[in-house]
């Protein structure tokens, strides 16, 4: 049996450190009264299924509010995703309920427990996997997953066990010796992923946990993590893709400079913030406000955004608005009919693009 060291705090390793803020100007000002207030609050909610709960979160690095007051609540068993874009306040909200980085305001708990006087006890419940890898490249894949599992005091052959099924999971088993440099992205994510497993964590945190990979290696992670969530682990991630939010969450909120901004499945907010179809038309110039003014599409149209590089159509009938288009005097270079997406769903919310 080895003895029992204190939980991995590596999680928080090459990421911004609390200590070293840049002074900012504020974006905002009403954000902290708010969190304030909710802070205040009593806590209403104890529902032992309810396995993470925020109010009034708020994260301020110097005068800069990274987080501004965010309410969630996480049940047992559910896929929880925040969406947003680069500095949305993702990874500073997932550091605080990996109780890595202390609250400025509001108030969190993990089973029922704060972070701040039960940090090791909760850390020892939940699985990491921060946005960046940071495995002992010098190991192999089975030793990183052994030394690993030997922070959580457990023993040298529950954690051999344990190793053995993960590298499987993580289809790893062939690479199991060999040393963790040379593995490709996806490899790595795997393997970042089985070694946030090896406490059998109840929660597991995942920072974007496909960003950088390519097509078919995000199909695998997502596979592996649907498979989690069969087998009874509640998923908390980040992610700035769509689809993945679509792929893999129950709920989701939609983040945006430090604030939640929209909350559902993501069927719910398609269906409340945008139409059932959408129409894509590109045309051979870049001035595409003549385009959009000249087409006539009555009640045909929920919405037209005009985009740097192409007319989004938002509208129950795509078929109808295509034909319009296609017999209209300008001719556009591509007509596309697509299903609303979470992508547009973001741009109704906020006027920009996810993707930048
Ligand atoms: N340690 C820090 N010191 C100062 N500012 C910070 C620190 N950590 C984060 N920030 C700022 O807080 C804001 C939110 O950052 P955060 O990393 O939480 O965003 P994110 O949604 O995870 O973005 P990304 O998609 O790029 O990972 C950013 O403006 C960032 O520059
Ligand atoms: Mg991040």
């Amino acid at each position: 049996m080895i003895g029992r060291a204190s939980v991995p705090r590596s999680t928080t390793e090459g990421e911004p450190d609390d200590v070293t803020v840049r002074k900012r100007v504020p974006h905002r000002t009403d954000g902290g009264e708010a969190a304030r207030a909710r802070a205040h609050q009593p806590e209403t909610d104890s529902d032992p299924d309810v396995l993470i709960s925020a109010r009034g979160l708020t994260k301020e690095f110097g005068d800069f509010v990274a987080v501004d007051g965010i309410d969630i609540d996480v049940r047992r068993g559910e896929a929880f995703g925040f969406l947003g874009p680069n500095g949305a306040g993702k990874s500073s909200t997932m550091r605080m309920i990996g109780c890595v980085s202390p609250l400025t305001e509001g108030s969190l708990t993990l089973f029922g427990m704060d972070p701040e006087a039960d940090g090791p006890a909760i850390r020892g419940r939940l699985g990491v996997v921060p946005q960046k890898d940071l495995l002992d490249e010098e190991l192999t894949v089975r030793e990183n997953l052994l030394v690993y599992g030997r922070y959580f005091g457990l023993s040298r052959s529950v954690v051999a066990g344990r190793a053995d099924e993960l590298l499987r999971f993580a289809q790893l088993s062939d690479r199991a010796d060999s040393p963790v440099e040379p593995l490709s992205g996806g490899m790595k994510r795997r393997l970042t992923i089985a070694r946030a497993l090896i406490n059998a964590p109840e929660i597991l945190l995942l920072d974007e946990p496909t960003t950088g990979l390519d097509p078919q290696a995000r199909h695998v992670l997502w596979d592996r993590l649907y498979r989690l969530k069969q087998q009874g682990v509640t998923l908390v991630l980040t992610t700035h893709y769509m689809d993945e939010a679509e792929q893999l969450c129950d709920r989701l909120v939609v983040m945006d400079g430090g604030r939640i901004v929209a909350e559902g499945s993501p069927r719910e907010l398609i269906e409340r913030y945008s139409s059932r179809e959408v129409v894509e038309v590109r045309y051979p110039d870049f001035d595409l406000e003549p385009h959009r003014d000249q087409l006539d599409l009555g009640d045909l149209a929920e919405r037209v955004e005009v985009l740097p590089d192409r007319l989004l159509i938002y509208t129950h009938d795509g078929d109808a608005v295509s034909r319009i288009v296609d017999q209209s005097p300008d001719r556009p270079v591509s007509v596309l009919v697509r299903r609303s997406s979470l992508e547009d769903v973001f741009l109704q919310l906020t006027g920009r693009s996810l993707a930048g």
